[in-house]
C-alpha cells in the first residue's frame, strides 16, 4: 500500500515560482504521468517527492503520514536519474547490490535479490560487465533495477529514457510499464514527450510554469482539456484568440471581423477568450456552405498515414486542418468550416 497526496506544495528560487501550490493525490499502485514543458517543474516536484528538497509551503503525506521533515533514506520512495548516475568503477551485479549491502544484509540474501532483479528488468548475463560496457538500454535497466532491489513503494523516474533511440524508447516504455505492473508499484514518471505520457500512465497530470492544469487519463486530458494550455500541448490544436458572445442557445467568439461557434462552459458573456480546435476538427468544403470560409492559401503537407492542409484567412490567422493521404488541391477554392472548438478564458496558467 503506498499512496501519496501533495497538498498545496510550493518551491520557489530566486526569481522563479517552480512549483506553485500543488495539490495532487496518486493512489495506491496508480501510474502517474507529470507531463509539461522544459522548466515547468517536474524534477521540482520530483525532488520533493524523494525528499532531495524541501518544499517552502505544503505538505506531503505518503499513506497519511506526513513526510514533509524527513529526509530521503527514510520514506518508502527511490528515485531514477535521467542520467542513470551508475558507478562506473562497478559491475552491474555490485551497482545493484549496493543499497542491500549498506543494509548489511546476508550475503546469500543480496545475491538472491540481484540476480532476481536482474531477471526482472530482463537482464540476466550481465552481471560481472561494467557500465561501459553496456547499451543506454541496458544501463537503464540497470538503474532501475538499482532502484526497485530495495523495494521501495514508490517508483520516481525522472525522464528515464530521454537518452535512447526512437525505437528502444517504444521497446522501454512497454517493459517500464510492465515491470510496474508485475510489481505492483505506486509509480511516478515524469517526462515532456506527450506520447509517453499517454501510453503509459493511468493518470496524466499536466504543469505549466509552476501550476498544475489538469490531472486525467488518456482520452480526457486530449478530449476534454481544461485550459488552453492543455489543448495546445497536447496534440496540436488551432489557436484563436476572440471575445465571447452569448445568445439564447448558442455561443459565438468573435473573432475579428469573423464568428466561430464555440463550447464555453460556464463563460460569461463579453469573456475574452482563447479558441481551440484540433486539425481533425476542421471540415474541409469543395464549395461554400455556411459557416464556412475560404482558405487563403492553401498547401498541403504529408504525413505518410494522413496529411495536413495549411492555410490562411484574414480574422483567423494560419490554420491547419487534417485531411485523407488521398487529398488532393487543384485550382479550384477549398473552404473550412470549425465542427468543434472550444473557448477558455485568456488568462489561465499564470496565477500571477
Ligand atoms: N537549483 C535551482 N536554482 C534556481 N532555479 C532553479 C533550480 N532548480 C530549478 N530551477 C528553476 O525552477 C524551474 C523549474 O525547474 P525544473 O527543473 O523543476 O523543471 P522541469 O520541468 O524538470 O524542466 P526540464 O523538462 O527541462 O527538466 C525552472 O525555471 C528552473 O530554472
Ligand atoms: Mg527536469
Amino acid at each position: 500500500m503506498a499512496e501519496v497526496d501533495l497538498r498545496g506544495v510550493s518551491k520557489g528560487y530566486k526569481d522563479t515560482t517552480a512549483v506553485d501550490d500543488l495539490s495532487l493525490h496518486i493512489k495506491d499502485r496508480e501510474f502517474v504521468a507529470l507531463l509539461g514543458p522544459s522548466g515547468c517543474g517536474k524534477t521540482t516536484t520530483l525532488r520533493m517527492l524523494a525528499g532531495f528538497i524541501r518544499p517552502d509551503s505544503g505538505q506531503i503525506l505518503i499513506d497519511g503520514r506526513d513526510v514533509t521533515d524527513v529526509p530521503p533514506e527514510r520514506r518508502p520512495t527511490a528515485m531514477v536519474f535521467q542520467s542513470y548516475a551508475l558507478w562506473p568503477h562497478m559491475t552491474v551485479a555490485d551497482n545493484i547490490a549496493f543499497g542491500l549491502r549498506l543494509r548489511r544484509l546476508p550475503k546469500s540474501e543480496v545475491d538472491d535479490r540481484t540476480a532476481r532483479m536482474l531477471e526482472v528488468v530482463g537482464l540476466p548475463g550481465v552481471m560481472r560487465r561494467y557500465p561501459s560496457q553496456l547499451s543506454g538500454g541496458q544501463q537503464q535497466r540497470v538503474a532501475l533495477a538499482r532502484a526497485l532491489v530495495l523495494g521501495p513503494k514508490i517508483l520516481l523516474l525522472d525522464e528515464p529514457l530521454s537518452n535512447l533511440d526512437a525505437k528502444l524508447r517504444v521497446r522501454m516504455r512497454d517493459e517500464i510499464r510492465r515491470i510496474q505492473q508485475e510489481l505492483q508499484i505506486t509509480t511516478v514518471y515524469v517526462t515532456h514527450d506527450q506520447e509517453e505520457a499517454l501510453t503509459m500512465a493511468d493518470r496524466i497530470a499536466v504543469m505549466n510554469k509552476g501550476i498544475l492544469q489538469q490531472v486525467g487519463d488518456a482520452l480526457d486530458i486530449y478530449d476534454r482539456p481544461a485550459t488552453a494550455f492543455v489543448a495546445d500541448f497536447i496534440g496540436s490544436s488551432n489557436l484563436l484568440s476572440g471575445t465571447l458572445r452569448l445568445g439564447g442557445t448558442s455561443a459565438v467568439a468573435q473573432v475579428g471581423e469573423a464568428r466561430v461557434p464555440v463550447e464555453a462552459d460556464g463563460l460569461p458573456d463579453g469573456a475574452a477568450v482563447t479558441v481551440s480546435a484540433r486539425p481533425e476538427d476542421m471540415e474541409v468544403l469543395r464549395a461554400p456552405a455556411p459557416d464556412a470560409f475560404r482558405l487563403e492559401d492553401p498547401r498541403l503537407v504529408n504525413f505518410g498515414a494522413y496529411k495536413r492542409l495549411l492555410g490562411r484567412h484574414p480574422a483567423f490567422g494560419q490554420l491547419e486542418a487534417r485531411v485523407p493521404k488521398a487529398f488532393a488541391l487543384g485550382k479550384e477554392p477549398v473552404y473550412l468550416r470549425f465542427t468543434r472548438a472550444r473557448a477558455f478564458t485568456s488568462d489561465e496558467g499564470d496565477r500571477s
